[in-house]
């Protein structure tokens, strides 16, 4: 066949279905879906701090093991409200002129996905500690830890934020820790990624594959209340830890806690529903149960969880005497 004997006409045709296959394959439907997709209405552009947070994310190789994508499976509901779409990527513009645009999708998930990590864990004190020392606040972790993105300081300057490190932790260090300003932008950054909602009516895209429900198991736990240990583990173990003991200077013990044993159960459950700023000497808890919009139910069981652990033995409480105090604290709130 000539077309094999002209090397000009090879390389022509080999060109020529390449280019062509390029538009089809690649072009055509990228230009496509940029016309399709804008930002959600109520999603949030980054903030100059959270942008340059995303920079040093990405500088740090923190896509490596952490993905921001929630697919539409039933094992990704843990990670978002609803199935992510491609909206949601739709204000990712190019790095810069050198590097591509970074959606930051990922491919692996050895840590958590951080789709929505901005309301499960904002807590400021809670991600530089992390970032300091992965193993100080979960013992088994196997995240990398980032000391470049901090520094010994002898004094504390205006503005800056010192890191509250226990002890076991700041061995050999004398000065105080101070979070550098990546860090404090990194932190920026993981706590504006919030999934956004879809615009009013609009419905989600469904996750498939759900677990059947035992029917029998499903009939007898209407009565009951939500499992308290569960809940505990999932929204306050990362600060009080799974032994109730807290971290010294950080967070304290919940393990003996006069609060916990004690009868001031509005103090209690305003604690849970609006956070709590009350010593120097430990950081600040944010408004776990307000982030989470915690049911009566779910304060009373993990309130009674608390009550009923490691040691503490005190009287147990019931949704009702809760409930009363959360509709409280949402007129007042509300006002
Ligand atoms: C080698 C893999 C690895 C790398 C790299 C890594 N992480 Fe992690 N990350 C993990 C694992 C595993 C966990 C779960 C255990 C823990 O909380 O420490 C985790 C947990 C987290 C959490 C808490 C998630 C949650 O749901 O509680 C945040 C936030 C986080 N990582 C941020 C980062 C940031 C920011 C970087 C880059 C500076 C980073 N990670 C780099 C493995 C990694
Ligand atoms: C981001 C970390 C963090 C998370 C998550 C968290 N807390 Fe806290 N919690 C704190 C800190 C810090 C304090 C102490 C604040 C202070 O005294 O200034 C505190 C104080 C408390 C106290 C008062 C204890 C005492 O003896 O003074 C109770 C009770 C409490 N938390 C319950 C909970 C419950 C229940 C949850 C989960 C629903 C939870 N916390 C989740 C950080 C956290």
């Amino acid at each position: 066949m000539e077309l094999f004997d002209n090397h000009i006409k090879l390389f022509r045709t080999a060109l020529g279905s390449f280019i062509g296959l390029t538009i089809i394959v690649a072009i055509i439907p990228a230009i496509n879906n940029q016309n399709n997709n804008a930002p959600l209405p109520n999603s949030i552009p980054l903030n100059e701090k959270a942008q340059l947070g995303k920079l040093s994310f990405i500088a740090n190789g923190c896509v490596a093991c952490h993905t921001q994508q929630v697919r539409n499976v039933d094992m990704d509901k843990m990670w978002g409200t609803r199935p992510g779409i491609a909206a949601d990527y739709a204000a990712n513009t190019r790095t810069d002129f050198w590097r591509n645009t970074a959606t930051l999708m990922g491919t692996e998930r050895t840590g958590p996905d951080l789709t929505n990590i901005g309301n499960r864990q904002p807590s400021l004190a809670w991600n530089l500690l992390h970032l300091y020392q992965p193993r100080a606040v979960v013992k088994s972790s196997i995240m990398p830890a980032y000391p470049w993105l901090f520094a010994i300081k002898n004094e504390v300057g205006k503005d800056e934020v010192e890191v509250v490190v226990p002890d076991e932790y700041r061995k050999g260090i004398s000065g105080k820790i101070i979070a550098k300003k990546e860090a404090i932008n990194l932190v920026a950054y993981l706590q504006s990624l919030r999934q956004t909602s879809l615009p009013d009516g609009k419905t989600p895209m469904e996750f498939l594959y759900k677990k059947k429900e035992n029917p029998i198991a499903s009939e007898n736990k209407k009565e009951e209340l939500p499992d308290g240990q569960m809940l505990y583990t999932q929204n306050c173990a990362s600060c009080h830890q799974a032994n109730g003991e807290g971290l010294k200077g950080a967070f304290p013990p919940l393990k003996g806690s006069p609060i916990v044993v004690g009868n001031d159960l509005e103090l209690y459950v305003n604690i849970i529903m609006l956070g709590y700023d009350a010593r120097a000497d430990y950081a600040v808890m944010n408004a776990v149960g307000t982030i989470n919009n915690f049911s009566p139910e779910q304060v009373t069981s993990i309130i009674n969880h608390e009550k009923t652990s490691w040691g503490n033995q005190s009287k147990t409480v019931t949704t009702e005497e809760v409930k009363k105090i959360m509709d409280f604290i949402k007129i007042t709130n509300n006002k």
